[in-house]
């Protein structure tokens, strides 16, 4: 399970702190051992159940937020780090963390789409992201990423990791929502 996931998130190396990185493995380990979908599904499964015929996976929308994540960071770092620290592993681990609850929120129908499950329905993926990541010993700022990176955030104070992610997700998704922006396959 470990090769599963390293493999399908080559980006978990850019966490230079070990235990970081061992967490957020082991957070990735456990929602696959719960959910219905298996690895080889997230890069199938388009990425969102709000776009129509959405030519985007998964995994290709996920490791992308990641990348903006990244670069947003250090571009903020270059030109105003003196005024607002970032730290780079928290919001690199709280990008690849994110959505890990969908793990636990979506399930594949007759049809073999996806579609949210009956508990996914009563429990948003941020909700149960942060259940699993919280398991794992995933210290709280960035349990805090994973709460308040999507609408449901918009109550929380967010901090500057958790702004970051929040937008380097919608900047991958909102442009999705408009359907003359989108190419379908
Ligand atoms: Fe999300």
């Amino acid at each position: 399970m470990r090769e599963i996931v390293t493999k399908l998130w080559p980006e978990i190396q850019w966490i230079e702190g070990p235990k970081l990185r061992e967490q957020v493995i082991q957070t990735w380990i456990k929602a696959l051992e719960r959910s219905p979908l298996k690895a080889e599904d997230l890069t199938k499964i388009p990425f969102t159940l709000l776009v129509p015929n959405c030519p985007v996976t998964f995994m290709e929308h996920k490791r992308c937020v990641v990348h903006i994540a990244r670069q947003s960071a250090e571009a903020m770092q270059q030109f105003m780090g003196r005024a607002l620290p970032i730290d780079m592993d928290t919001v690199i681990a709280g990008a690849i963390l994110a959505d890990v609850g969908k793990l636990l929120e979506y399930e594949l129908g007759p049809d073999g789409k996806s579609r949210q499950s009956e508990r996914g329905e009563a429990l948003r993926h941020p909700f149960t992201g942060v259940a699993l990541a919280l398991e794992c010993g995933v210290p709280d700022e960035i349990c805090h990423i994973i709460a308040a990176h999507a609408a449901e955030g918009d109550l929380v104070k967010r901090t500057t990791e958790a702004f970051i992610v929040h937008h380097s997700d919608f900047m991958a998704f909102l442009p999705f929502k408009n359907p003359k922006n989108v190419r379908l396959r």
